[in-house]
């Protein structure tokens, strides 16, 4: 039967209770230095890149980047749920590298391995708000991540890093301040959204591939919102209730930037807005709340 596990802390970040008990083998996975790694905080925009690097990686070929649902194609690291979400370690156990990894986790429990051998390392980080909004309705249909309760305390738990994988501030700070270190290539999910065409150059350039501009334009078709949400490899409509209830939100719900003014009231905005600048004082990440 399937059930909301809890969160437990790992190192001081708050993770579902079944990636808490495998932590030991989580954590000494040993990547392969052509091994890559997407990695961001829950619901901003992981499957969007995921997508985009299969397509390039294979020339923009749609039938092959349908060969299966994304999370087959390129493993959740972490994941260890029940049936039908498949755990990330037997999935990578299986697979030859090179291979591209899925991960939420903050850079600090990224396997060691993923430094040592200087992998090359993809994040995305969206805004603030509305990857706040998009975890909101993401927790109600998700059937392994605790109920999300009324929308005020939701934001009130994210603001205090409570949600699954922990604070969002501290995730995209995290990457950010080690970017030029570890050579991370950092987008943000509004630049994505505003010109797909010169962010898959970006990401393009970074994999050391070659990719004809007609191909990339394929590509931004491809891996267009709409497109995207009726592919069901890529739509998450492989798992069914009682895990996903894609009748209460899709997995492809918006996919839009600034969808958080449906969301917050004036009074929310201001409080969030007034904690944020706060939290955010020590960064200057370019994140914007509009396009
Ligand atoms: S997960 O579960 O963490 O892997 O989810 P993730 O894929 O990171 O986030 C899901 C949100 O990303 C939106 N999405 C997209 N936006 C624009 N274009 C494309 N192609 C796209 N694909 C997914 C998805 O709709 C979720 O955002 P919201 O705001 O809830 O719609």
């Amino acid at each position: 039967a399937i059930h909301r596990f809890p969160l437990i802390d790992v190192q001081g970040v708050p993770l579902m209770s079944t990636i808490a008990e495998y932590w030991k083998s989580i954590s000494e996975f040993c990547p392969d230095p052509s091994d890559l790694l997407i990695s961001t905080y829950p619901k901003a925009g992981t499957t969007w890149t995921q997508e985009i690097v299969d397509l390039l990686q294979h020339n923009g070929d749609a039938e092959v980047c349908k060969r299966a649902p994304t999370a087959v194609r390129i493993p959740f690291l972490e994941i260890c749920a029940p049936p039908p979400i498949p755990s990330g370690l037997d999935l990578l156990k299986q697979m030859k590298p090179p291979r591209v990894i899925k991960t939420h986790l903050p850079i600090q429990l990224v396997p060691k391995g993923f430094w040592e051998n200087k992998c090359k390392v993809i994040y995305m980080a969206r805004n603030a708000k509305d990857n706040l909004v998009s975890y909101f309705h993401f927790d109600r249909m998700n059937f392994t991540q605790p109920e999300p309760g009324p929308w005020d305390g939701y934001i009130h738990k994210f603001m205090k890093g409570q949600l699954g994988w922990g604070s969002w501030y501290d995730h995209v700070k995290g990457y950010w301040k080690e970017r030029k270190e570890r050579n991370i290539l950092y987008i943000l999910y509004e630049d994505m959204k505003e010109n797909p065409f010169r962010e898959i150059k970006r990401i393009m350039h970074y994999l050391d591939l070659s990719v004809s501009e007609e191909i990339i334009e394929r590509i931004v078709q491809l891996s267009s919102f709409q497109v995207m949400k009726d592919n069901p490899m890529a739509n998450y409509s492989y798992i069914p209730k009682p895990v996903f209830d894609q009748s209460i939100s899709a997995f492809m719900r918006k996919g839009e930037v600034g969808d958080w003014v449906n969301h917050f009231t004036l009074a929310q905005s201001q409080m969030f807005d007034e904690d944020y600048a706060n939290q955010m004082k020590d960064v200057d990440i370019p994140f914007r709340f509009s396009i």
